[in-house]
């Protein structure tokens, strides 16, 4: 590839990816494309075997000049992967397997037949659904920040011009740092990394610090358990969020970035080292950027796995070389950042929605959204929800929408008890607030917070005491220690939960809760220990219920506190087959009689002194008898 050195060469390379990639997805070069998902999930159900099986299949059947294959990034719902689309018809097929290429060829590319037995059936409905705009799970969603994901090769820079990569950095660099900024203001972009700062004020504090050398980092740790948005991006369309550091660089006169990465997104790292190698050879990265005398480079480094260094200046120890540990602020990085230097750290969502302020203009952006909450947000759809995956959706969006219209609703017919959003810094809201828009504040306000993007559906069978627990010791693993409210406190909450879901619980270690809860908010040092106790105040706040019962009477309403519940053998049911005792590993299911016949197993009988709660004689018993008391 030749270097782009002018903005005249640039927009006829531009123009000629544009068209190139628009010929290929509406079949105006005559041929089909077959794209498949080459997200973290489907290739872990073999979607790269199954690309190359394509190829092969192709060439085996005279095909190869008739269509071509590629990866794509991920589709969003990762759960009905591995992903095959067909251009230009848009078909979509979900859960491809190896046996499937053949039919697939053989039917659809050859004679044009779509093959229905692929196709994605909406829960409950039936229906089968050829195009992807048409399945529900994408109807309500718009792509800002993953823009490009799921259409372009992500190691192909073409494609992502196709899209319009740098687009955005061409205007900003006819524009002055302080008009990009006021853009970036105008647009009313909040932070997507948790705490929803302006993105714009934070950049015009770094833009008027003083300093010969600043930085952009980019976010990329996401700590957060069940989390996959910031990997989806940089695995789907790297590029972007490296044209989001440059504009961010160029607005605050920076001329380096840093992506810190987590070590186990091996895919995403490897993608953004390809695309910053493509972007230097095309001369996007480096010394006097498009002519404009503006210069810029990016480097990667790798977080290790722990979850406080995704906060921002832990995380600037940590390039630097030192202990992931949180500094006081102030100084903030703005000012004092890494290596003292001024220093904007920003999420990788943040940064992947500015080439778009910047290419479609501010209004454009915050077209969408609420008061105060502009643009999109994705999140990780997870839980007890029937289409699980990864959403954009315009801010604003009730959650009654995000579970029932994009989610398909709670699975086996059972009833919603609450979404936890905000990961181990949010909250569990309850029906109540299912009409409830989804933005910074109103999160924040009804008792939980938008966090960098989790979303975990919970039903019936979910024990709200046991999910503060789940996440009050993720916090105690993941406290740094630097400070003894977070490290302290967060122990001796667990300590309580511990107690009160073995049965030992008492009325008063709800008041001992409040209390620590508020010491550990207001004294701790950063936001993890800030917000530490925000699972327990919320299931506290909404389901209070659950904790009386676990405390008062003893018993855990969904059956899942292991101390606080008994299996057993239903004698009307129970046809004595003996499947129940036979799978039991501790022995402790035994016959207890015979019908008058004397030849038939009657029924039995648990002893729960001996039982340890595994669950396999429910599992394995065909005849529903056995149940959680
Ligand atoms: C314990 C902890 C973990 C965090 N992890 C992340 C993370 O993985 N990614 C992220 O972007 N922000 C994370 N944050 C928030 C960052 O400190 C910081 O606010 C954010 O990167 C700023 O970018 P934004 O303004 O674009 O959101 C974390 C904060 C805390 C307290
Ligand atoms: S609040 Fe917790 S994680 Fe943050 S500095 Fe203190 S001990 Fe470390
Ligand atoms: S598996 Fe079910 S039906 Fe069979 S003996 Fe056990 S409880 Fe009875
Ligand atoms: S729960 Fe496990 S240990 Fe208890 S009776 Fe059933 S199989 Fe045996
Ligand atoms: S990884 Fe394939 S759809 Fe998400």
């Amino acid at each position: 590839m030749n270097k782009i050195t002018t903005t005249e060469e640039f927009e006829k390379y531009s123009q000629s990816c544009c068209a190139c990639l628009e010929d290929k997805l509406q079949g105006k070069d005559d041929k089909r494309h077959i794209v498949l998902c080459g997200g973290t999930g489907c290739l872990s159900s073999d979607s790269k075997a199954i690309m190359e099986r394509f190829k092969q299949v192709l060439e085996e059947k005279g095909l190869s000049d008739k269509a071509t294959v590629n990866q794509v990034g991920c589709f969003g719902f990762c759960s009905q992967g591995p992903f095959v689309k067909i251009y230009p018809e848009d078909t979509l097929y979900r859960m491809v397997h190896m046996e499937d290429v053949e039919e697939i060829v053989e039917s659809d590319i050859a004679n044009g037949t779509v093959v229905e037995r692929l196709l994605y059936v909406e829960p409950g409905k039936g229906e089968k659904v050829v195009k992807q705009d048409e399945i529900n799970f994408y109807k309500k969603q718009r792509r800002v920040a993953l823009h490009g994901c799921g259409t372009i090769d992500p190691e192909n820079i073409d494609e992502a011009m196709g899209v319009g990569a740098f687009k955005g950095l061409k205007r900003a660099l006819s524009m002055s740092p302080k008009e990009v900024v006021d853009e970036v203001l105008e647009s009313g972009l909040r932070g997507r990394g948790g705490g929803g700062f302006p993105a714009g004020r934070k950049w015009m504090f770094a833009q008027g610090s003083a300093g010969d050398e600043k930085y952009v980092v980019c976010n990329g740790d996401e700590g957060d358990p069940g989390a996959f948005m910031d990997r989806s991006i940089l695995e789907g369309n790297p590029l972007a969020v490296i044209e989001g550091m440059m504009i961010a660089g160029y607005a605050i006169g920076a001329s380096n970035g840093y992506f810190y990465v987590r070590a186990e997104y091996p895919i995403a790292v490897n993608r953004l080292k390809i695309a910053i190698a493509q972007a230097r050879e095309a001369g996007l990265l480096g010394e006097n950027i498009l002519g404009s005398g503006f210069n810029f480079d990016c480097h990667i480094r790798l977080g290790a796995g722990a979850f406080v260094c995704g906060e921002e200046t832990a995380l600037l120890n940590s390039i630097e070389g030192k202990r992931g540990m949180p500094r006081p602020r102030p100084p903030f990085p703005a000012v004092k950042g890494l290596w003292d230097k001024p220093t904007i750290v920003n999420n990788v969502e943040t940064l992947a929605c500015v080439p778009y302020i910047l290419r479609e203009g501010a209004a454009k952006f915050a077209e969408v959204g609420t008061e105060k909450s502009k643009g999109t947000k994705v999140f990780a759809l997870g839980g007890k929800v029937n289409n699980v995956g990864l959403v954009e959706i315009p801010m604003g969006t009730t959650l009654r929408d995000l579970i029932y219209d994009i989610g398909g609703g709670i699975p086996n017919g059972k009833k919603f008890k609450a979404i936890q959003t905000g990961g181990p810094s949010g909250g569990c809201l309850p029906t109540e607030y299912l009409d409830e828009p989804i933005d910074f504040d109103n999160l924040v306000q009804k008792g939980s917070m938008m966090g960098s993007g989790g979303a975990i559906v919970m039903d019936e069978d979910n024990c709200m005491v046991d999910v503060a627990k789940f996440y009050m010791e993720f916090i105690c693993d993941e406290s740094c220690g630097k400070c003894s409210p977070c490290r302290i406190g967060t122990k001796r909450i667990l300590e309580i939960l511990n107690r009160i879901t073995d049965g030992q619980g008492t009325m008063e270690d709800l008041d001992t809760l409040e209390e620590l809860s508020a010491t550990i908010k207001t004294n701790s040092l950063c936001a993890l220990g800030q917000t530490a106790a925000n699972p327990v105040n919320s299931t506290l706040k909404h389901f209070r219920d659950e904790y009386i019962a676990h405390i008062v009477d003893k018993k855990c309403p969904a059956h899942v506190c292991k101390n606080l519940m008994q299996y057993k053998i239903d004698k009307d049911k129970c046809i004595g087959c003996g499947m129940c005792a036979k799978n039991c590993p501790a022995g402790c299911i035994s016959r207890t009689d015979y019908t008058p016949e004397g030849h038939k197993l009657a029924s039995f009988e648990i002893d729960s002194t001996k039982c340890v709660k595994c669950g396999l004689c429910m599992s394995n018993c065909k005849f529903s008898a056995i149940s959680k008391e």
